[in-house]
């Protein structure tokens, strides 16, 4: 069991930007990361259909490929369908993400704070407990509907002619930025170019170390002192978006 690999799951590649990180806090583990790009986005579906897709999943990481822990690698279906997951596989610990706000909280609760994220994350409930907790009154939400897709198809020319247009007004005024979605990382620098210099912040530092935490008191931890193996599969049934999805990913990951 020590040595069984650890679960990922996203509506696409943005969880390499969580798995990253894991992998640098444990680097001994092995990992499976699931990309369901035949369903994303996630942002804008139903609640029973973000479960049902997240249920199939799961089913494959921790039945099929015996996964040790899963890791929710995606905020909309960590605020849709963890509890729901919890539930259903009580005996595998399930780790999942949410906007780094309380993080603002700690760090800069003074400044003008910009959440983005889908509007799914956005609505759901676990964010508005989040948010009424520690809301600085300085603080907009923005759902970016269609932000994720522009990011995981890496049509580059239209997400900067987005952002300008989504972000343009913040221009110059914003502090701190939530980023509340785990494709939004891979824009950061096209994010900086119209919002100028913020402050980002997000969840996967946060995940990477309850993933240790969780792993350590449950007596998990593979002993191995090599370097894990980390396999990606997408749902895609193109093979060629399958390929181009996996060197994308491993690009992320190395680089
Ligand atoms: N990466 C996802 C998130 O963190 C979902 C993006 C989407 O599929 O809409 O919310």
């Amino acid at each position: 069991m020590k040595n069984a690999p650890v679960g990922f799951l996203d509506s696409g590649i943005g969880g390499i930007t969580v798995l990253r990180k894991a992998v640098g806090v444990l680097p001994f583990e092995s990992y499976r990361f699931f990309s369901d790009s035949l369903n994303n986005p996630y942002g804008d579906k139903e609640d029973r259909e973000i479960k049902a897709r997240c249920d199939e999943i799961a089913d494959i990481l921790i039945n099929k490929e015996g996964c040790k822990a899963l890791v929710l690698a995606c905020n909309t279906a960590s605020a849709k369908a963890a509890e729901y997951l919890r539930e259903k596989y009580a005996d595998t610990p399930i780790i999942a993400i949410e906007p780094a706000y309380k993080m603002v909280h700690d760090i800069n609760p003074g400044g003008f704070t910009l959440v983005m994220a889908t509007r799914g994350t956005l609505e759901s409930e676990k964010f508005h407990r989040l948010y009424y907790k520690y809301n600085n009154n300085k603080t907009d939400l923005l759902a970016c509907v269609g932000l994720a897709d522009l990011i995981e198809q890496g049509r580059e020319d239209e997400l900067k002619a987005y952002l300008e247009n989504l972000l343009g007004k913040y221009a110059g005024k914003v502090e701190n930025v939530v980023l509340g979605c785990t494709h939004y990382p891979l824009a950061e620098k096209e994010i900086k170019a119209v919002l100028g210099d913020v402050m980002f912040f997000d969840g996967a530092d946060g995940v990477a170390r309850q993933l240790k935490a969780v792993l350590t008191a449950k007596d998990l931890l593979n002993p191995s002192e090599e370097k894990g193996t980390i396999i990606f599969t997408d749902s895609s049934p193109d093979e060629e978006t399958r390929k181009q999805k996996e060197e994308r990913f491993f690009r992320y990951l190395n680089g």
